[in-house]
């Protein structure tokens, strides 16, 4: 279904849609640029698309095949420009973009090979400047682009036109930013393998197009489409000239618009219909935007900071303020499992049942330690019976050379205790001889495959050890959605969600906590909660389920708004050191793992920030100081 928010603020330079899924707005975009390919096919005229790579586009394109297959949608009509290419880059590589385009969209439909164009990051250097002259002759001589499809890259750019290109700009070779190499940096598994350079369309190119579609999804894009939207128009955000276009759309899902004004800050906007949610969180903002504690804000506070409005609907900010004081103080518990004998009235957790089964879903062997490692401890020390149920192998994330090493020791074992298993031997060698010989971004082995996943459960098992969880009460799920041995993943499939249904119905859980925590790169934890979810929705009806609790859990990509939170578990020194010890158990992701995301911290350092940061805010609201605090967010089935 589809939701349409279509109405542009006064903060707002340019048209935006918001649809709930990137699925949704995926498919509104393929439909439209299907109905331009039909309106050309009519007077029998060329359509003439401009289009992107990266992870933006691939479900317009997958809907566009579908439209072909299902629907007759022909592409003989259609020319098509793409705007980029890596330089340098043979065509025939994974992670070119010729190969891309022909995988997700070319090789699926009737275009004619002659009809499409895509950069050639195959030249010799002195003849780029020719060929990107004669790129843009091309598409002159093709009638000029009809539509453009574009992403945003969190730079701000188009194509991959980074901060400080021009209006004018042209078909060229450009240098990309860093934070361009870092997000690539999981199609090429090491970032010394993307390629420093790129052949793209100028920003003059693309806004010579005659229609413009721009896509985002998911909140790492948030920041930015907030620049490009309400931004001023600037060369540091190349994506805000499209501010300047006529006919550009701008679709969204609802996490990439999360931070337009509207949404993050609508009284900022206009008038709003006050709840005590929208309450909750203006008074929070006011607090943190004025640097004063909840109970120092004063009437005055709220008429400079643009809630007048609010002082109006509530008389005075004295009452208010204590309101909202006291709903924030009654998220922090010592007690994550429920604090057994006590009023818990206006606890986080119910005192009863003590103690709790409590089930941690981890999308990856260390999301459980790393997002709520303290909080884990704490229901361990606390005496409740704790599983934790690791949902993927997580074995893209290990290095080859791991996986050598591993393959080594067994091998010298075996020499060492004299049990010479001539079939184990000729696996070693075939494992050393794929790992010696291995292309850039090729899918392992099944034998590789086991031996990385192999690894991880050593490091689960061995953080699961130090934290008191008994080994009976961890479950590795290794669901099937995962196990592509690619960073691509299968959709989310019924075997997925069954094999949550059954771990739930087996443990029976009082409490279950699962990774909300979705801006990981690759958006394994956006289909491992869907899979809870879906599971959960099939088992709300059991009365086990009906006296369950769900509360989400963020902290490897990122935390929590504060607004957000419903538990605060609070860490002291000692325990944010013991925290650490558990992280540090997952050997295989210290020291630069094979897709750390653009963030160049390690994972202990970044739960640490986030933990700390969130304590500091809770002190800065004017609650009690602690040194780190994890939070977590109720999930209402
Ligand atoms: C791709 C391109 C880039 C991407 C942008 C977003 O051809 O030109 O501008 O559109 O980097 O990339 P994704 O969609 O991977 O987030």
């Amino acid at each position: 279904m589809e939701t349409l928010t279509f109405s542009a603020t006064a903060l707002e330079k340019l048209p935006v849609t918001i649809f709930d899924t990137p699925e949704e707005g995926s498919r509104r975009i393929a439909h439209s640029i299907a109905a331009t390919i039909r309106e050309k096919q009519k007077t029998g005229e060329k359509a003439v698309l401009g289009l992107a790579t990266g992870s933006s586009p691939i479900g317009v394109y997958q809907e566009l095949v579908r439209l072909h297959k299902d629907e007759n949608l022909s592409f003989r009509n259609v020319v098509t420009f793409n705007l980029d290419e890596y330089y340098p880059m043979q065509p025939d590589a994974l992670q070119s973009y010729v190969h891309f385009m022909h995988e997700h969209l070319f090789n699926y439909i009737d275009i004619l090979p002659q009809n499409i164009h895509i950069p050639d990051g195959s030249l010799p250097i002195e003849k780029v400047a020719e060929f990107c002259a004669a790129y843009e002759q091309l598409i002159e001589e093709a009638g000029g682009i009809d539509v453009q499809l574009l992403g945003i890259g969190r730079t701000g750019h188009i194509g991959f036109n980074e901060p400080g290109s021009g209006l004018a700009s042209h078909t060229r070779l450009v240098k990309l930013d860093p934070l361009t190499i870092a997000d690539a940096t999981k199609d090429f598994i090491k970032e010394e393998f993307v390629p420093l350079r790129a052949i793209t369309m100028g920003v003059g190119t693309i806004m010579k197009a005659r229609k413009i579609i721009m896509m985002a999804w998911g909140e790492g894009k948030a920041p930015i489409v907030r620049e490009m939207v309400e931004g001023k128009i600037s060369e540091e955000v190349p994506a805000s000239f499209l501010q300047q276009h006529e006919r550009v759309t701008v679709i969204l899902d609802q996490w990439a618009a999360s931070e337009l004004s509207r949404i993050k800050t609508p009284w900022l906007v206009g008038l709003v219909d006050w709840d005590q949610n929208l309450m909750r969180r203006a008074v929070i903002w006011l607090s943190l935007q004025a640097k004063r504690p909840l109970l120092k804000l004063t009437d005055e506070d709220y008429r400079h900071w643009g809630l007048t409005d609010l002082l109006v609907r509530v008389g005075s900010a004295y009452s208010l303020n204590i309101q909202v004081h006291n709903a924030i103080q009654n998220t922090i518990t010592g007690w994550p499992g429920g604090k057994p004998g006590s009023d818990d009235s206006h606890r986080p957790e119910r005192a009863n049942p003590f103690p709790k089964t409590s089930l941690i879903f981890s999308p990856h062997p260390d999301d459980d330690v790393i997002s709520m490692g303290g909080t884990l401890l704490r229901l361990a020390d606390q005496g409740h019976d704790v599983h934790v149920a690791y949902q993927t192998s997580g074995n893209i994330a290990v290095f080859d050379d791991d996986a050598h090493r591993f393959a080594d020791f067994t091998l010298g074992l075996s020499r060492k205790l004299g049990i010479a298993i001539p079939e184990f031997h000729a696996l070693h060698a075939e494992v050393e001889d794929f790992l010696e010989h291995k292309n850039l971004g090729e899918e392992d082995t099944e034998i590789v495959q086991s031996i990385k996943s192999l690894i991880r459960q050593g490091e689960a098992l061995a953080a699961c050890r130090f934290c008191g969880v008994k080994k009976e009460n961890v479950h590795f799920m290794n669901l099937p959605f995962y196990e592509t041995g690619q960073v691509k993943k299968k959709p989310l499939g019924e075997e997925d969600i069954q094999a949550v249904a059954d771990l739930l119905t087996k443990v029976k859980p009082q409490q279950i906590f699962a990774a909300g925590d979705l801006r990981d790169p690759h958006g394994t934890h956006r289909v491992c909660l869907n899979a809870i979810l879906e599971a959960i929705a099939r088992l709300k009806h059991e009365p086990w389920m009906q006296d369950c609790y769900v509360w989400l859990y963020r902290g490897a990509w990122q935390e929590w708004d504060i607004e957000d939170i419903e538990m605060a578990v609070p860490i002291s020194p000692e325990e944010l050191l013991r925290k650490r010890k558990a992280i540090f158990k997952h050997q295989s992701q210290k020291d630069s793992p094979v897709f750390p995301g653009n963030d160049k911290r390690e994972f202990w350092q970044r739960a640490e920030d986030r933990n700390r940061a969130t304590a500091r805010i809770y002190d800065q609201l004017g609650l009690t100081e602690y040194e780190a605090m994890e939070a977590f967010k109720r999930y209402h089935f």
